[in-house]
């Protein structure tokens, strides 16, 4: 446990104490889902109603010309490629994996790498970030608060065996490609119930509505295309009445002195500057995930210091703010 990750964790024991300090514990595991559970998503338990799909089935999507067996979507050494016009041609180890335990990079963030909520998108990022990314994964430095949810556990077992060279073709090729609107953002009061399943929030079928409380419920805009690894199907993300303006105002002004301001290094536009990362139009999740990561010192990058003011005062509101704001800014 570093500092940081006590400084967020002591405070809430000195509120859930009275205000008198106790010794902090080391971190739990159940530490991230518990604080932000809408971002580090655990499955629920009970098994999702609904005869099983046929694996013989033919499926198409809509604007491919491809079509294929159900049995071949969850491919992790060649996933399926609905739209091969849509991106270059994808090297090795995104279309079909490298090295021991190097699943293609293409399974999870997609061919075209617009990623999902669950993952990231990683077209548009800079080669030298996406590179040093996945040395601070192999030096076991990059881990999430969250080692039960599936995909982030999975990514760090796979940073920690793809080699420099399979880093380099992968992050040469998702550099190359513009990052594509791919959130669509919606603020509101009152969301549909969703279920935490395939790591993401799925709606409920003849389901009612909730009150959205201070979250993100980031859901796909058609569940069937993003069940079949389609990577022309988007995302919509609900976030609470009011959090797009709040963010803004943290974002542009660093709120007083609570937070920096992130065009300083990420960009004007915060589309990314040198070697720093993009935000603008990022899934919300993601970045609420790595906000936390930071925070709390699971993330502890080569470069990750550089975010250590930006971050150390950050409350759930604030980056549920923050999350809200950059997706819905145009990358
Ligand atoms: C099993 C799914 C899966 C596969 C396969 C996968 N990733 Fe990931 N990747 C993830 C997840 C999940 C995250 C986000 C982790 C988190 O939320 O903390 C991620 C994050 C990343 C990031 C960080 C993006 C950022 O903005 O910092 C990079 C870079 C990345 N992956 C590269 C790769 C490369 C290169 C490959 C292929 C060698 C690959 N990934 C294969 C699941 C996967
Ligand atoms: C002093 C420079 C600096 C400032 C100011 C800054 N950042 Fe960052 N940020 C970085 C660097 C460098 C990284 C890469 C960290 C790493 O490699 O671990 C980063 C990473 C991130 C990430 C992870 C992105 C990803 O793709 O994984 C998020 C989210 C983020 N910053 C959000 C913000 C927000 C929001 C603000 C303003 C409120 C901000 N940053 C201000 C330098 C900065």
């Amino acid at each position: 446990m570093t500092t940081r990750c006590a400084r967020f964790i002591v405070g809430a024991i000195f509120v859930a104490a009275g205000g008198a300090w106790i010794h902090a514990q080391e971190p739990d595991v159940e530490g991230a889902n518990a604080v932000l559970p809408w971002a580090y998503v655990l499955n629920d338990a009970a098994p999702e109603n609904g005869a099983t799909p046929d694996p013989d089935e033919v499926v198409t999507v809509p604007g491919s010309s491809v079509s294929m067996p159900r049995s071949a979507i969850n491919i992790n050494n060649g996933p399926p490629d609905w739209h091969p016009e849509g991106h270059p041609p994808m090297p090795e180890v995104v279309a079909r994996g490298g090295g021991d335990g190097v699943v293609a990079c293409g399974y999870c963030h997609l061919p075209n790498g617009q990623g999902k909520p669950e993952n990231a998108g990683v077209a548009g990022q800079p080669y030298e970030y996406i590179v040093q990314q996945m040395s601070d994964w192999r030096n076991g430095l990059r881990k999430t608060g969250e080692p039960r949810m599936g995909p982030p556990s999975f990514m760090e077992r796979i940073g920690l065996a793809a080699t420099d060279a399979e880093a380099r073709v992968a992050a040469e090729y998702f550099a190359s490609m513009d990052f594509k609107p791919w959130i669509r953002v919606v603020e509101t009061d009152m969301v549909p119930e969703t279920r935490f399943s395939g790591w993401i929030h799925k709606v409920i079928d003849g389901g009612g509505m909730e009150p959205i409380g201070t979250r993100v419920v980031e859901t796909p805009e058609d569940l069937h295309r993003t069940e079949l690894r389609d990577d022309a199907s988007s995302f919509i993300a609900y976030v609470p009445t009011g959090a797009v303006e709040r963010g803004e105002h943290l974002v542009t002004t660093g709120g007083n002195g609570r937070t920096e301001i992130c065009s300083t290094c990420h960009g004007p536009e915060l589309r990314g500057l040198g070697p720093v990362p993009a935000l603008a139009g990022r899934s919300p999740s993601y970045i609420a995930r790595q906000l936390y990561d930071l925070q709390t010192g699971m993330r502890n990058g080569a470069w990750s210091d550089l975010m250590d003011a930006t971050v150390a005062d950050l409350t759930v509101e604030d980056i549920v703010n923050i999350a809200a704001y950059t997706a819905s800014i145009e990358p």
